[in-house]
């Protein structure tokens, strides 16, 4: 990643930030409110980490993985966006990277998460980081709404 950015670990402070990077990623779909994020710093520690714009002080993309409390072997990559203009940088990927090697110190077997057939640029970027499809959901998220599974194994 360039040494323009770095990651760390979301703080309270950093929630209204991180809602404005959800807004921009995510515009024009459901967007998770800032109380998710709230409580996400509270329960997912190290595994909420935000990549911050050095010079500006800027926070410009997040991530959030957590176990699966089904099978904690699986951890889930449970949001990942990055601001339009800070994209094509290696943010997205370093971002994914990190969370894994907070799952891989908590001894995650492997990683899971679902994506809109749709978005073709969160499929590249997965199957660049060596991310297979394994399933399509049908329905997943609604009507209309199906997600491919995708899944990658640690070590
Ligand atoms: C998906 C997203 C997180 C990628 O973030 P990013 O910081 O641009 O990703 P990176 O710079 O690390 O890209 C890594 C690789 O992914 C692929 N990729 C990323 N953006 C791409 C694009 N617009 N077109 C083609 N390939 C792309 C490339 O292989 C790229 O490697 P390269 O630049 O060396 O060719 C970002 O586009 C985003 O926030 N999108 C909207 C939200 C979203 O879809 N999140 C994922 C939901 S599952």
């Amino acid at each position: 990643m360039p040494p323009e950015y770095t990651i760390r670990p979301c703080t309270t402070d950093d929630v209204p930030a991180v809602g404005a990077v959800e807004a921009d990623a995510f515009a024009g779909h459901d967007l998770y409110p800032n109380f998710v994020f709230r409580q996400a710093v509270d329960i997912q520690g190290d595994g909420f980490l935000v990549a911050e714009h050095v010079a500006s002080g800027a926070v410009v993309g997040y991530v959030i993985t957590t176990a699966s409390q089904r099978d904690e072997d699986q951890w889930w990559i449970v949001s990942l966006g990055v601001m339009a203009r800070h994209r094509r940088r290696g943010v997205g990927s370093h971002l994914t990277a990190r969370a894994e090697a907070f799952g891989a110190s908590k001894r995650a077997g492997g990683f899971l998460l679902t994506v809109d057939p749709g978005n073709i640029v969160a499929l590249r970027l997965y199957h660049h980081l060596g991310y297979s499809e394994i399933a399509r959901l049908s329905g997943h998220f609604g009507e209309d709404e199906d997600r491919l599974l995708l899944a990658y194994a640690a070590g």
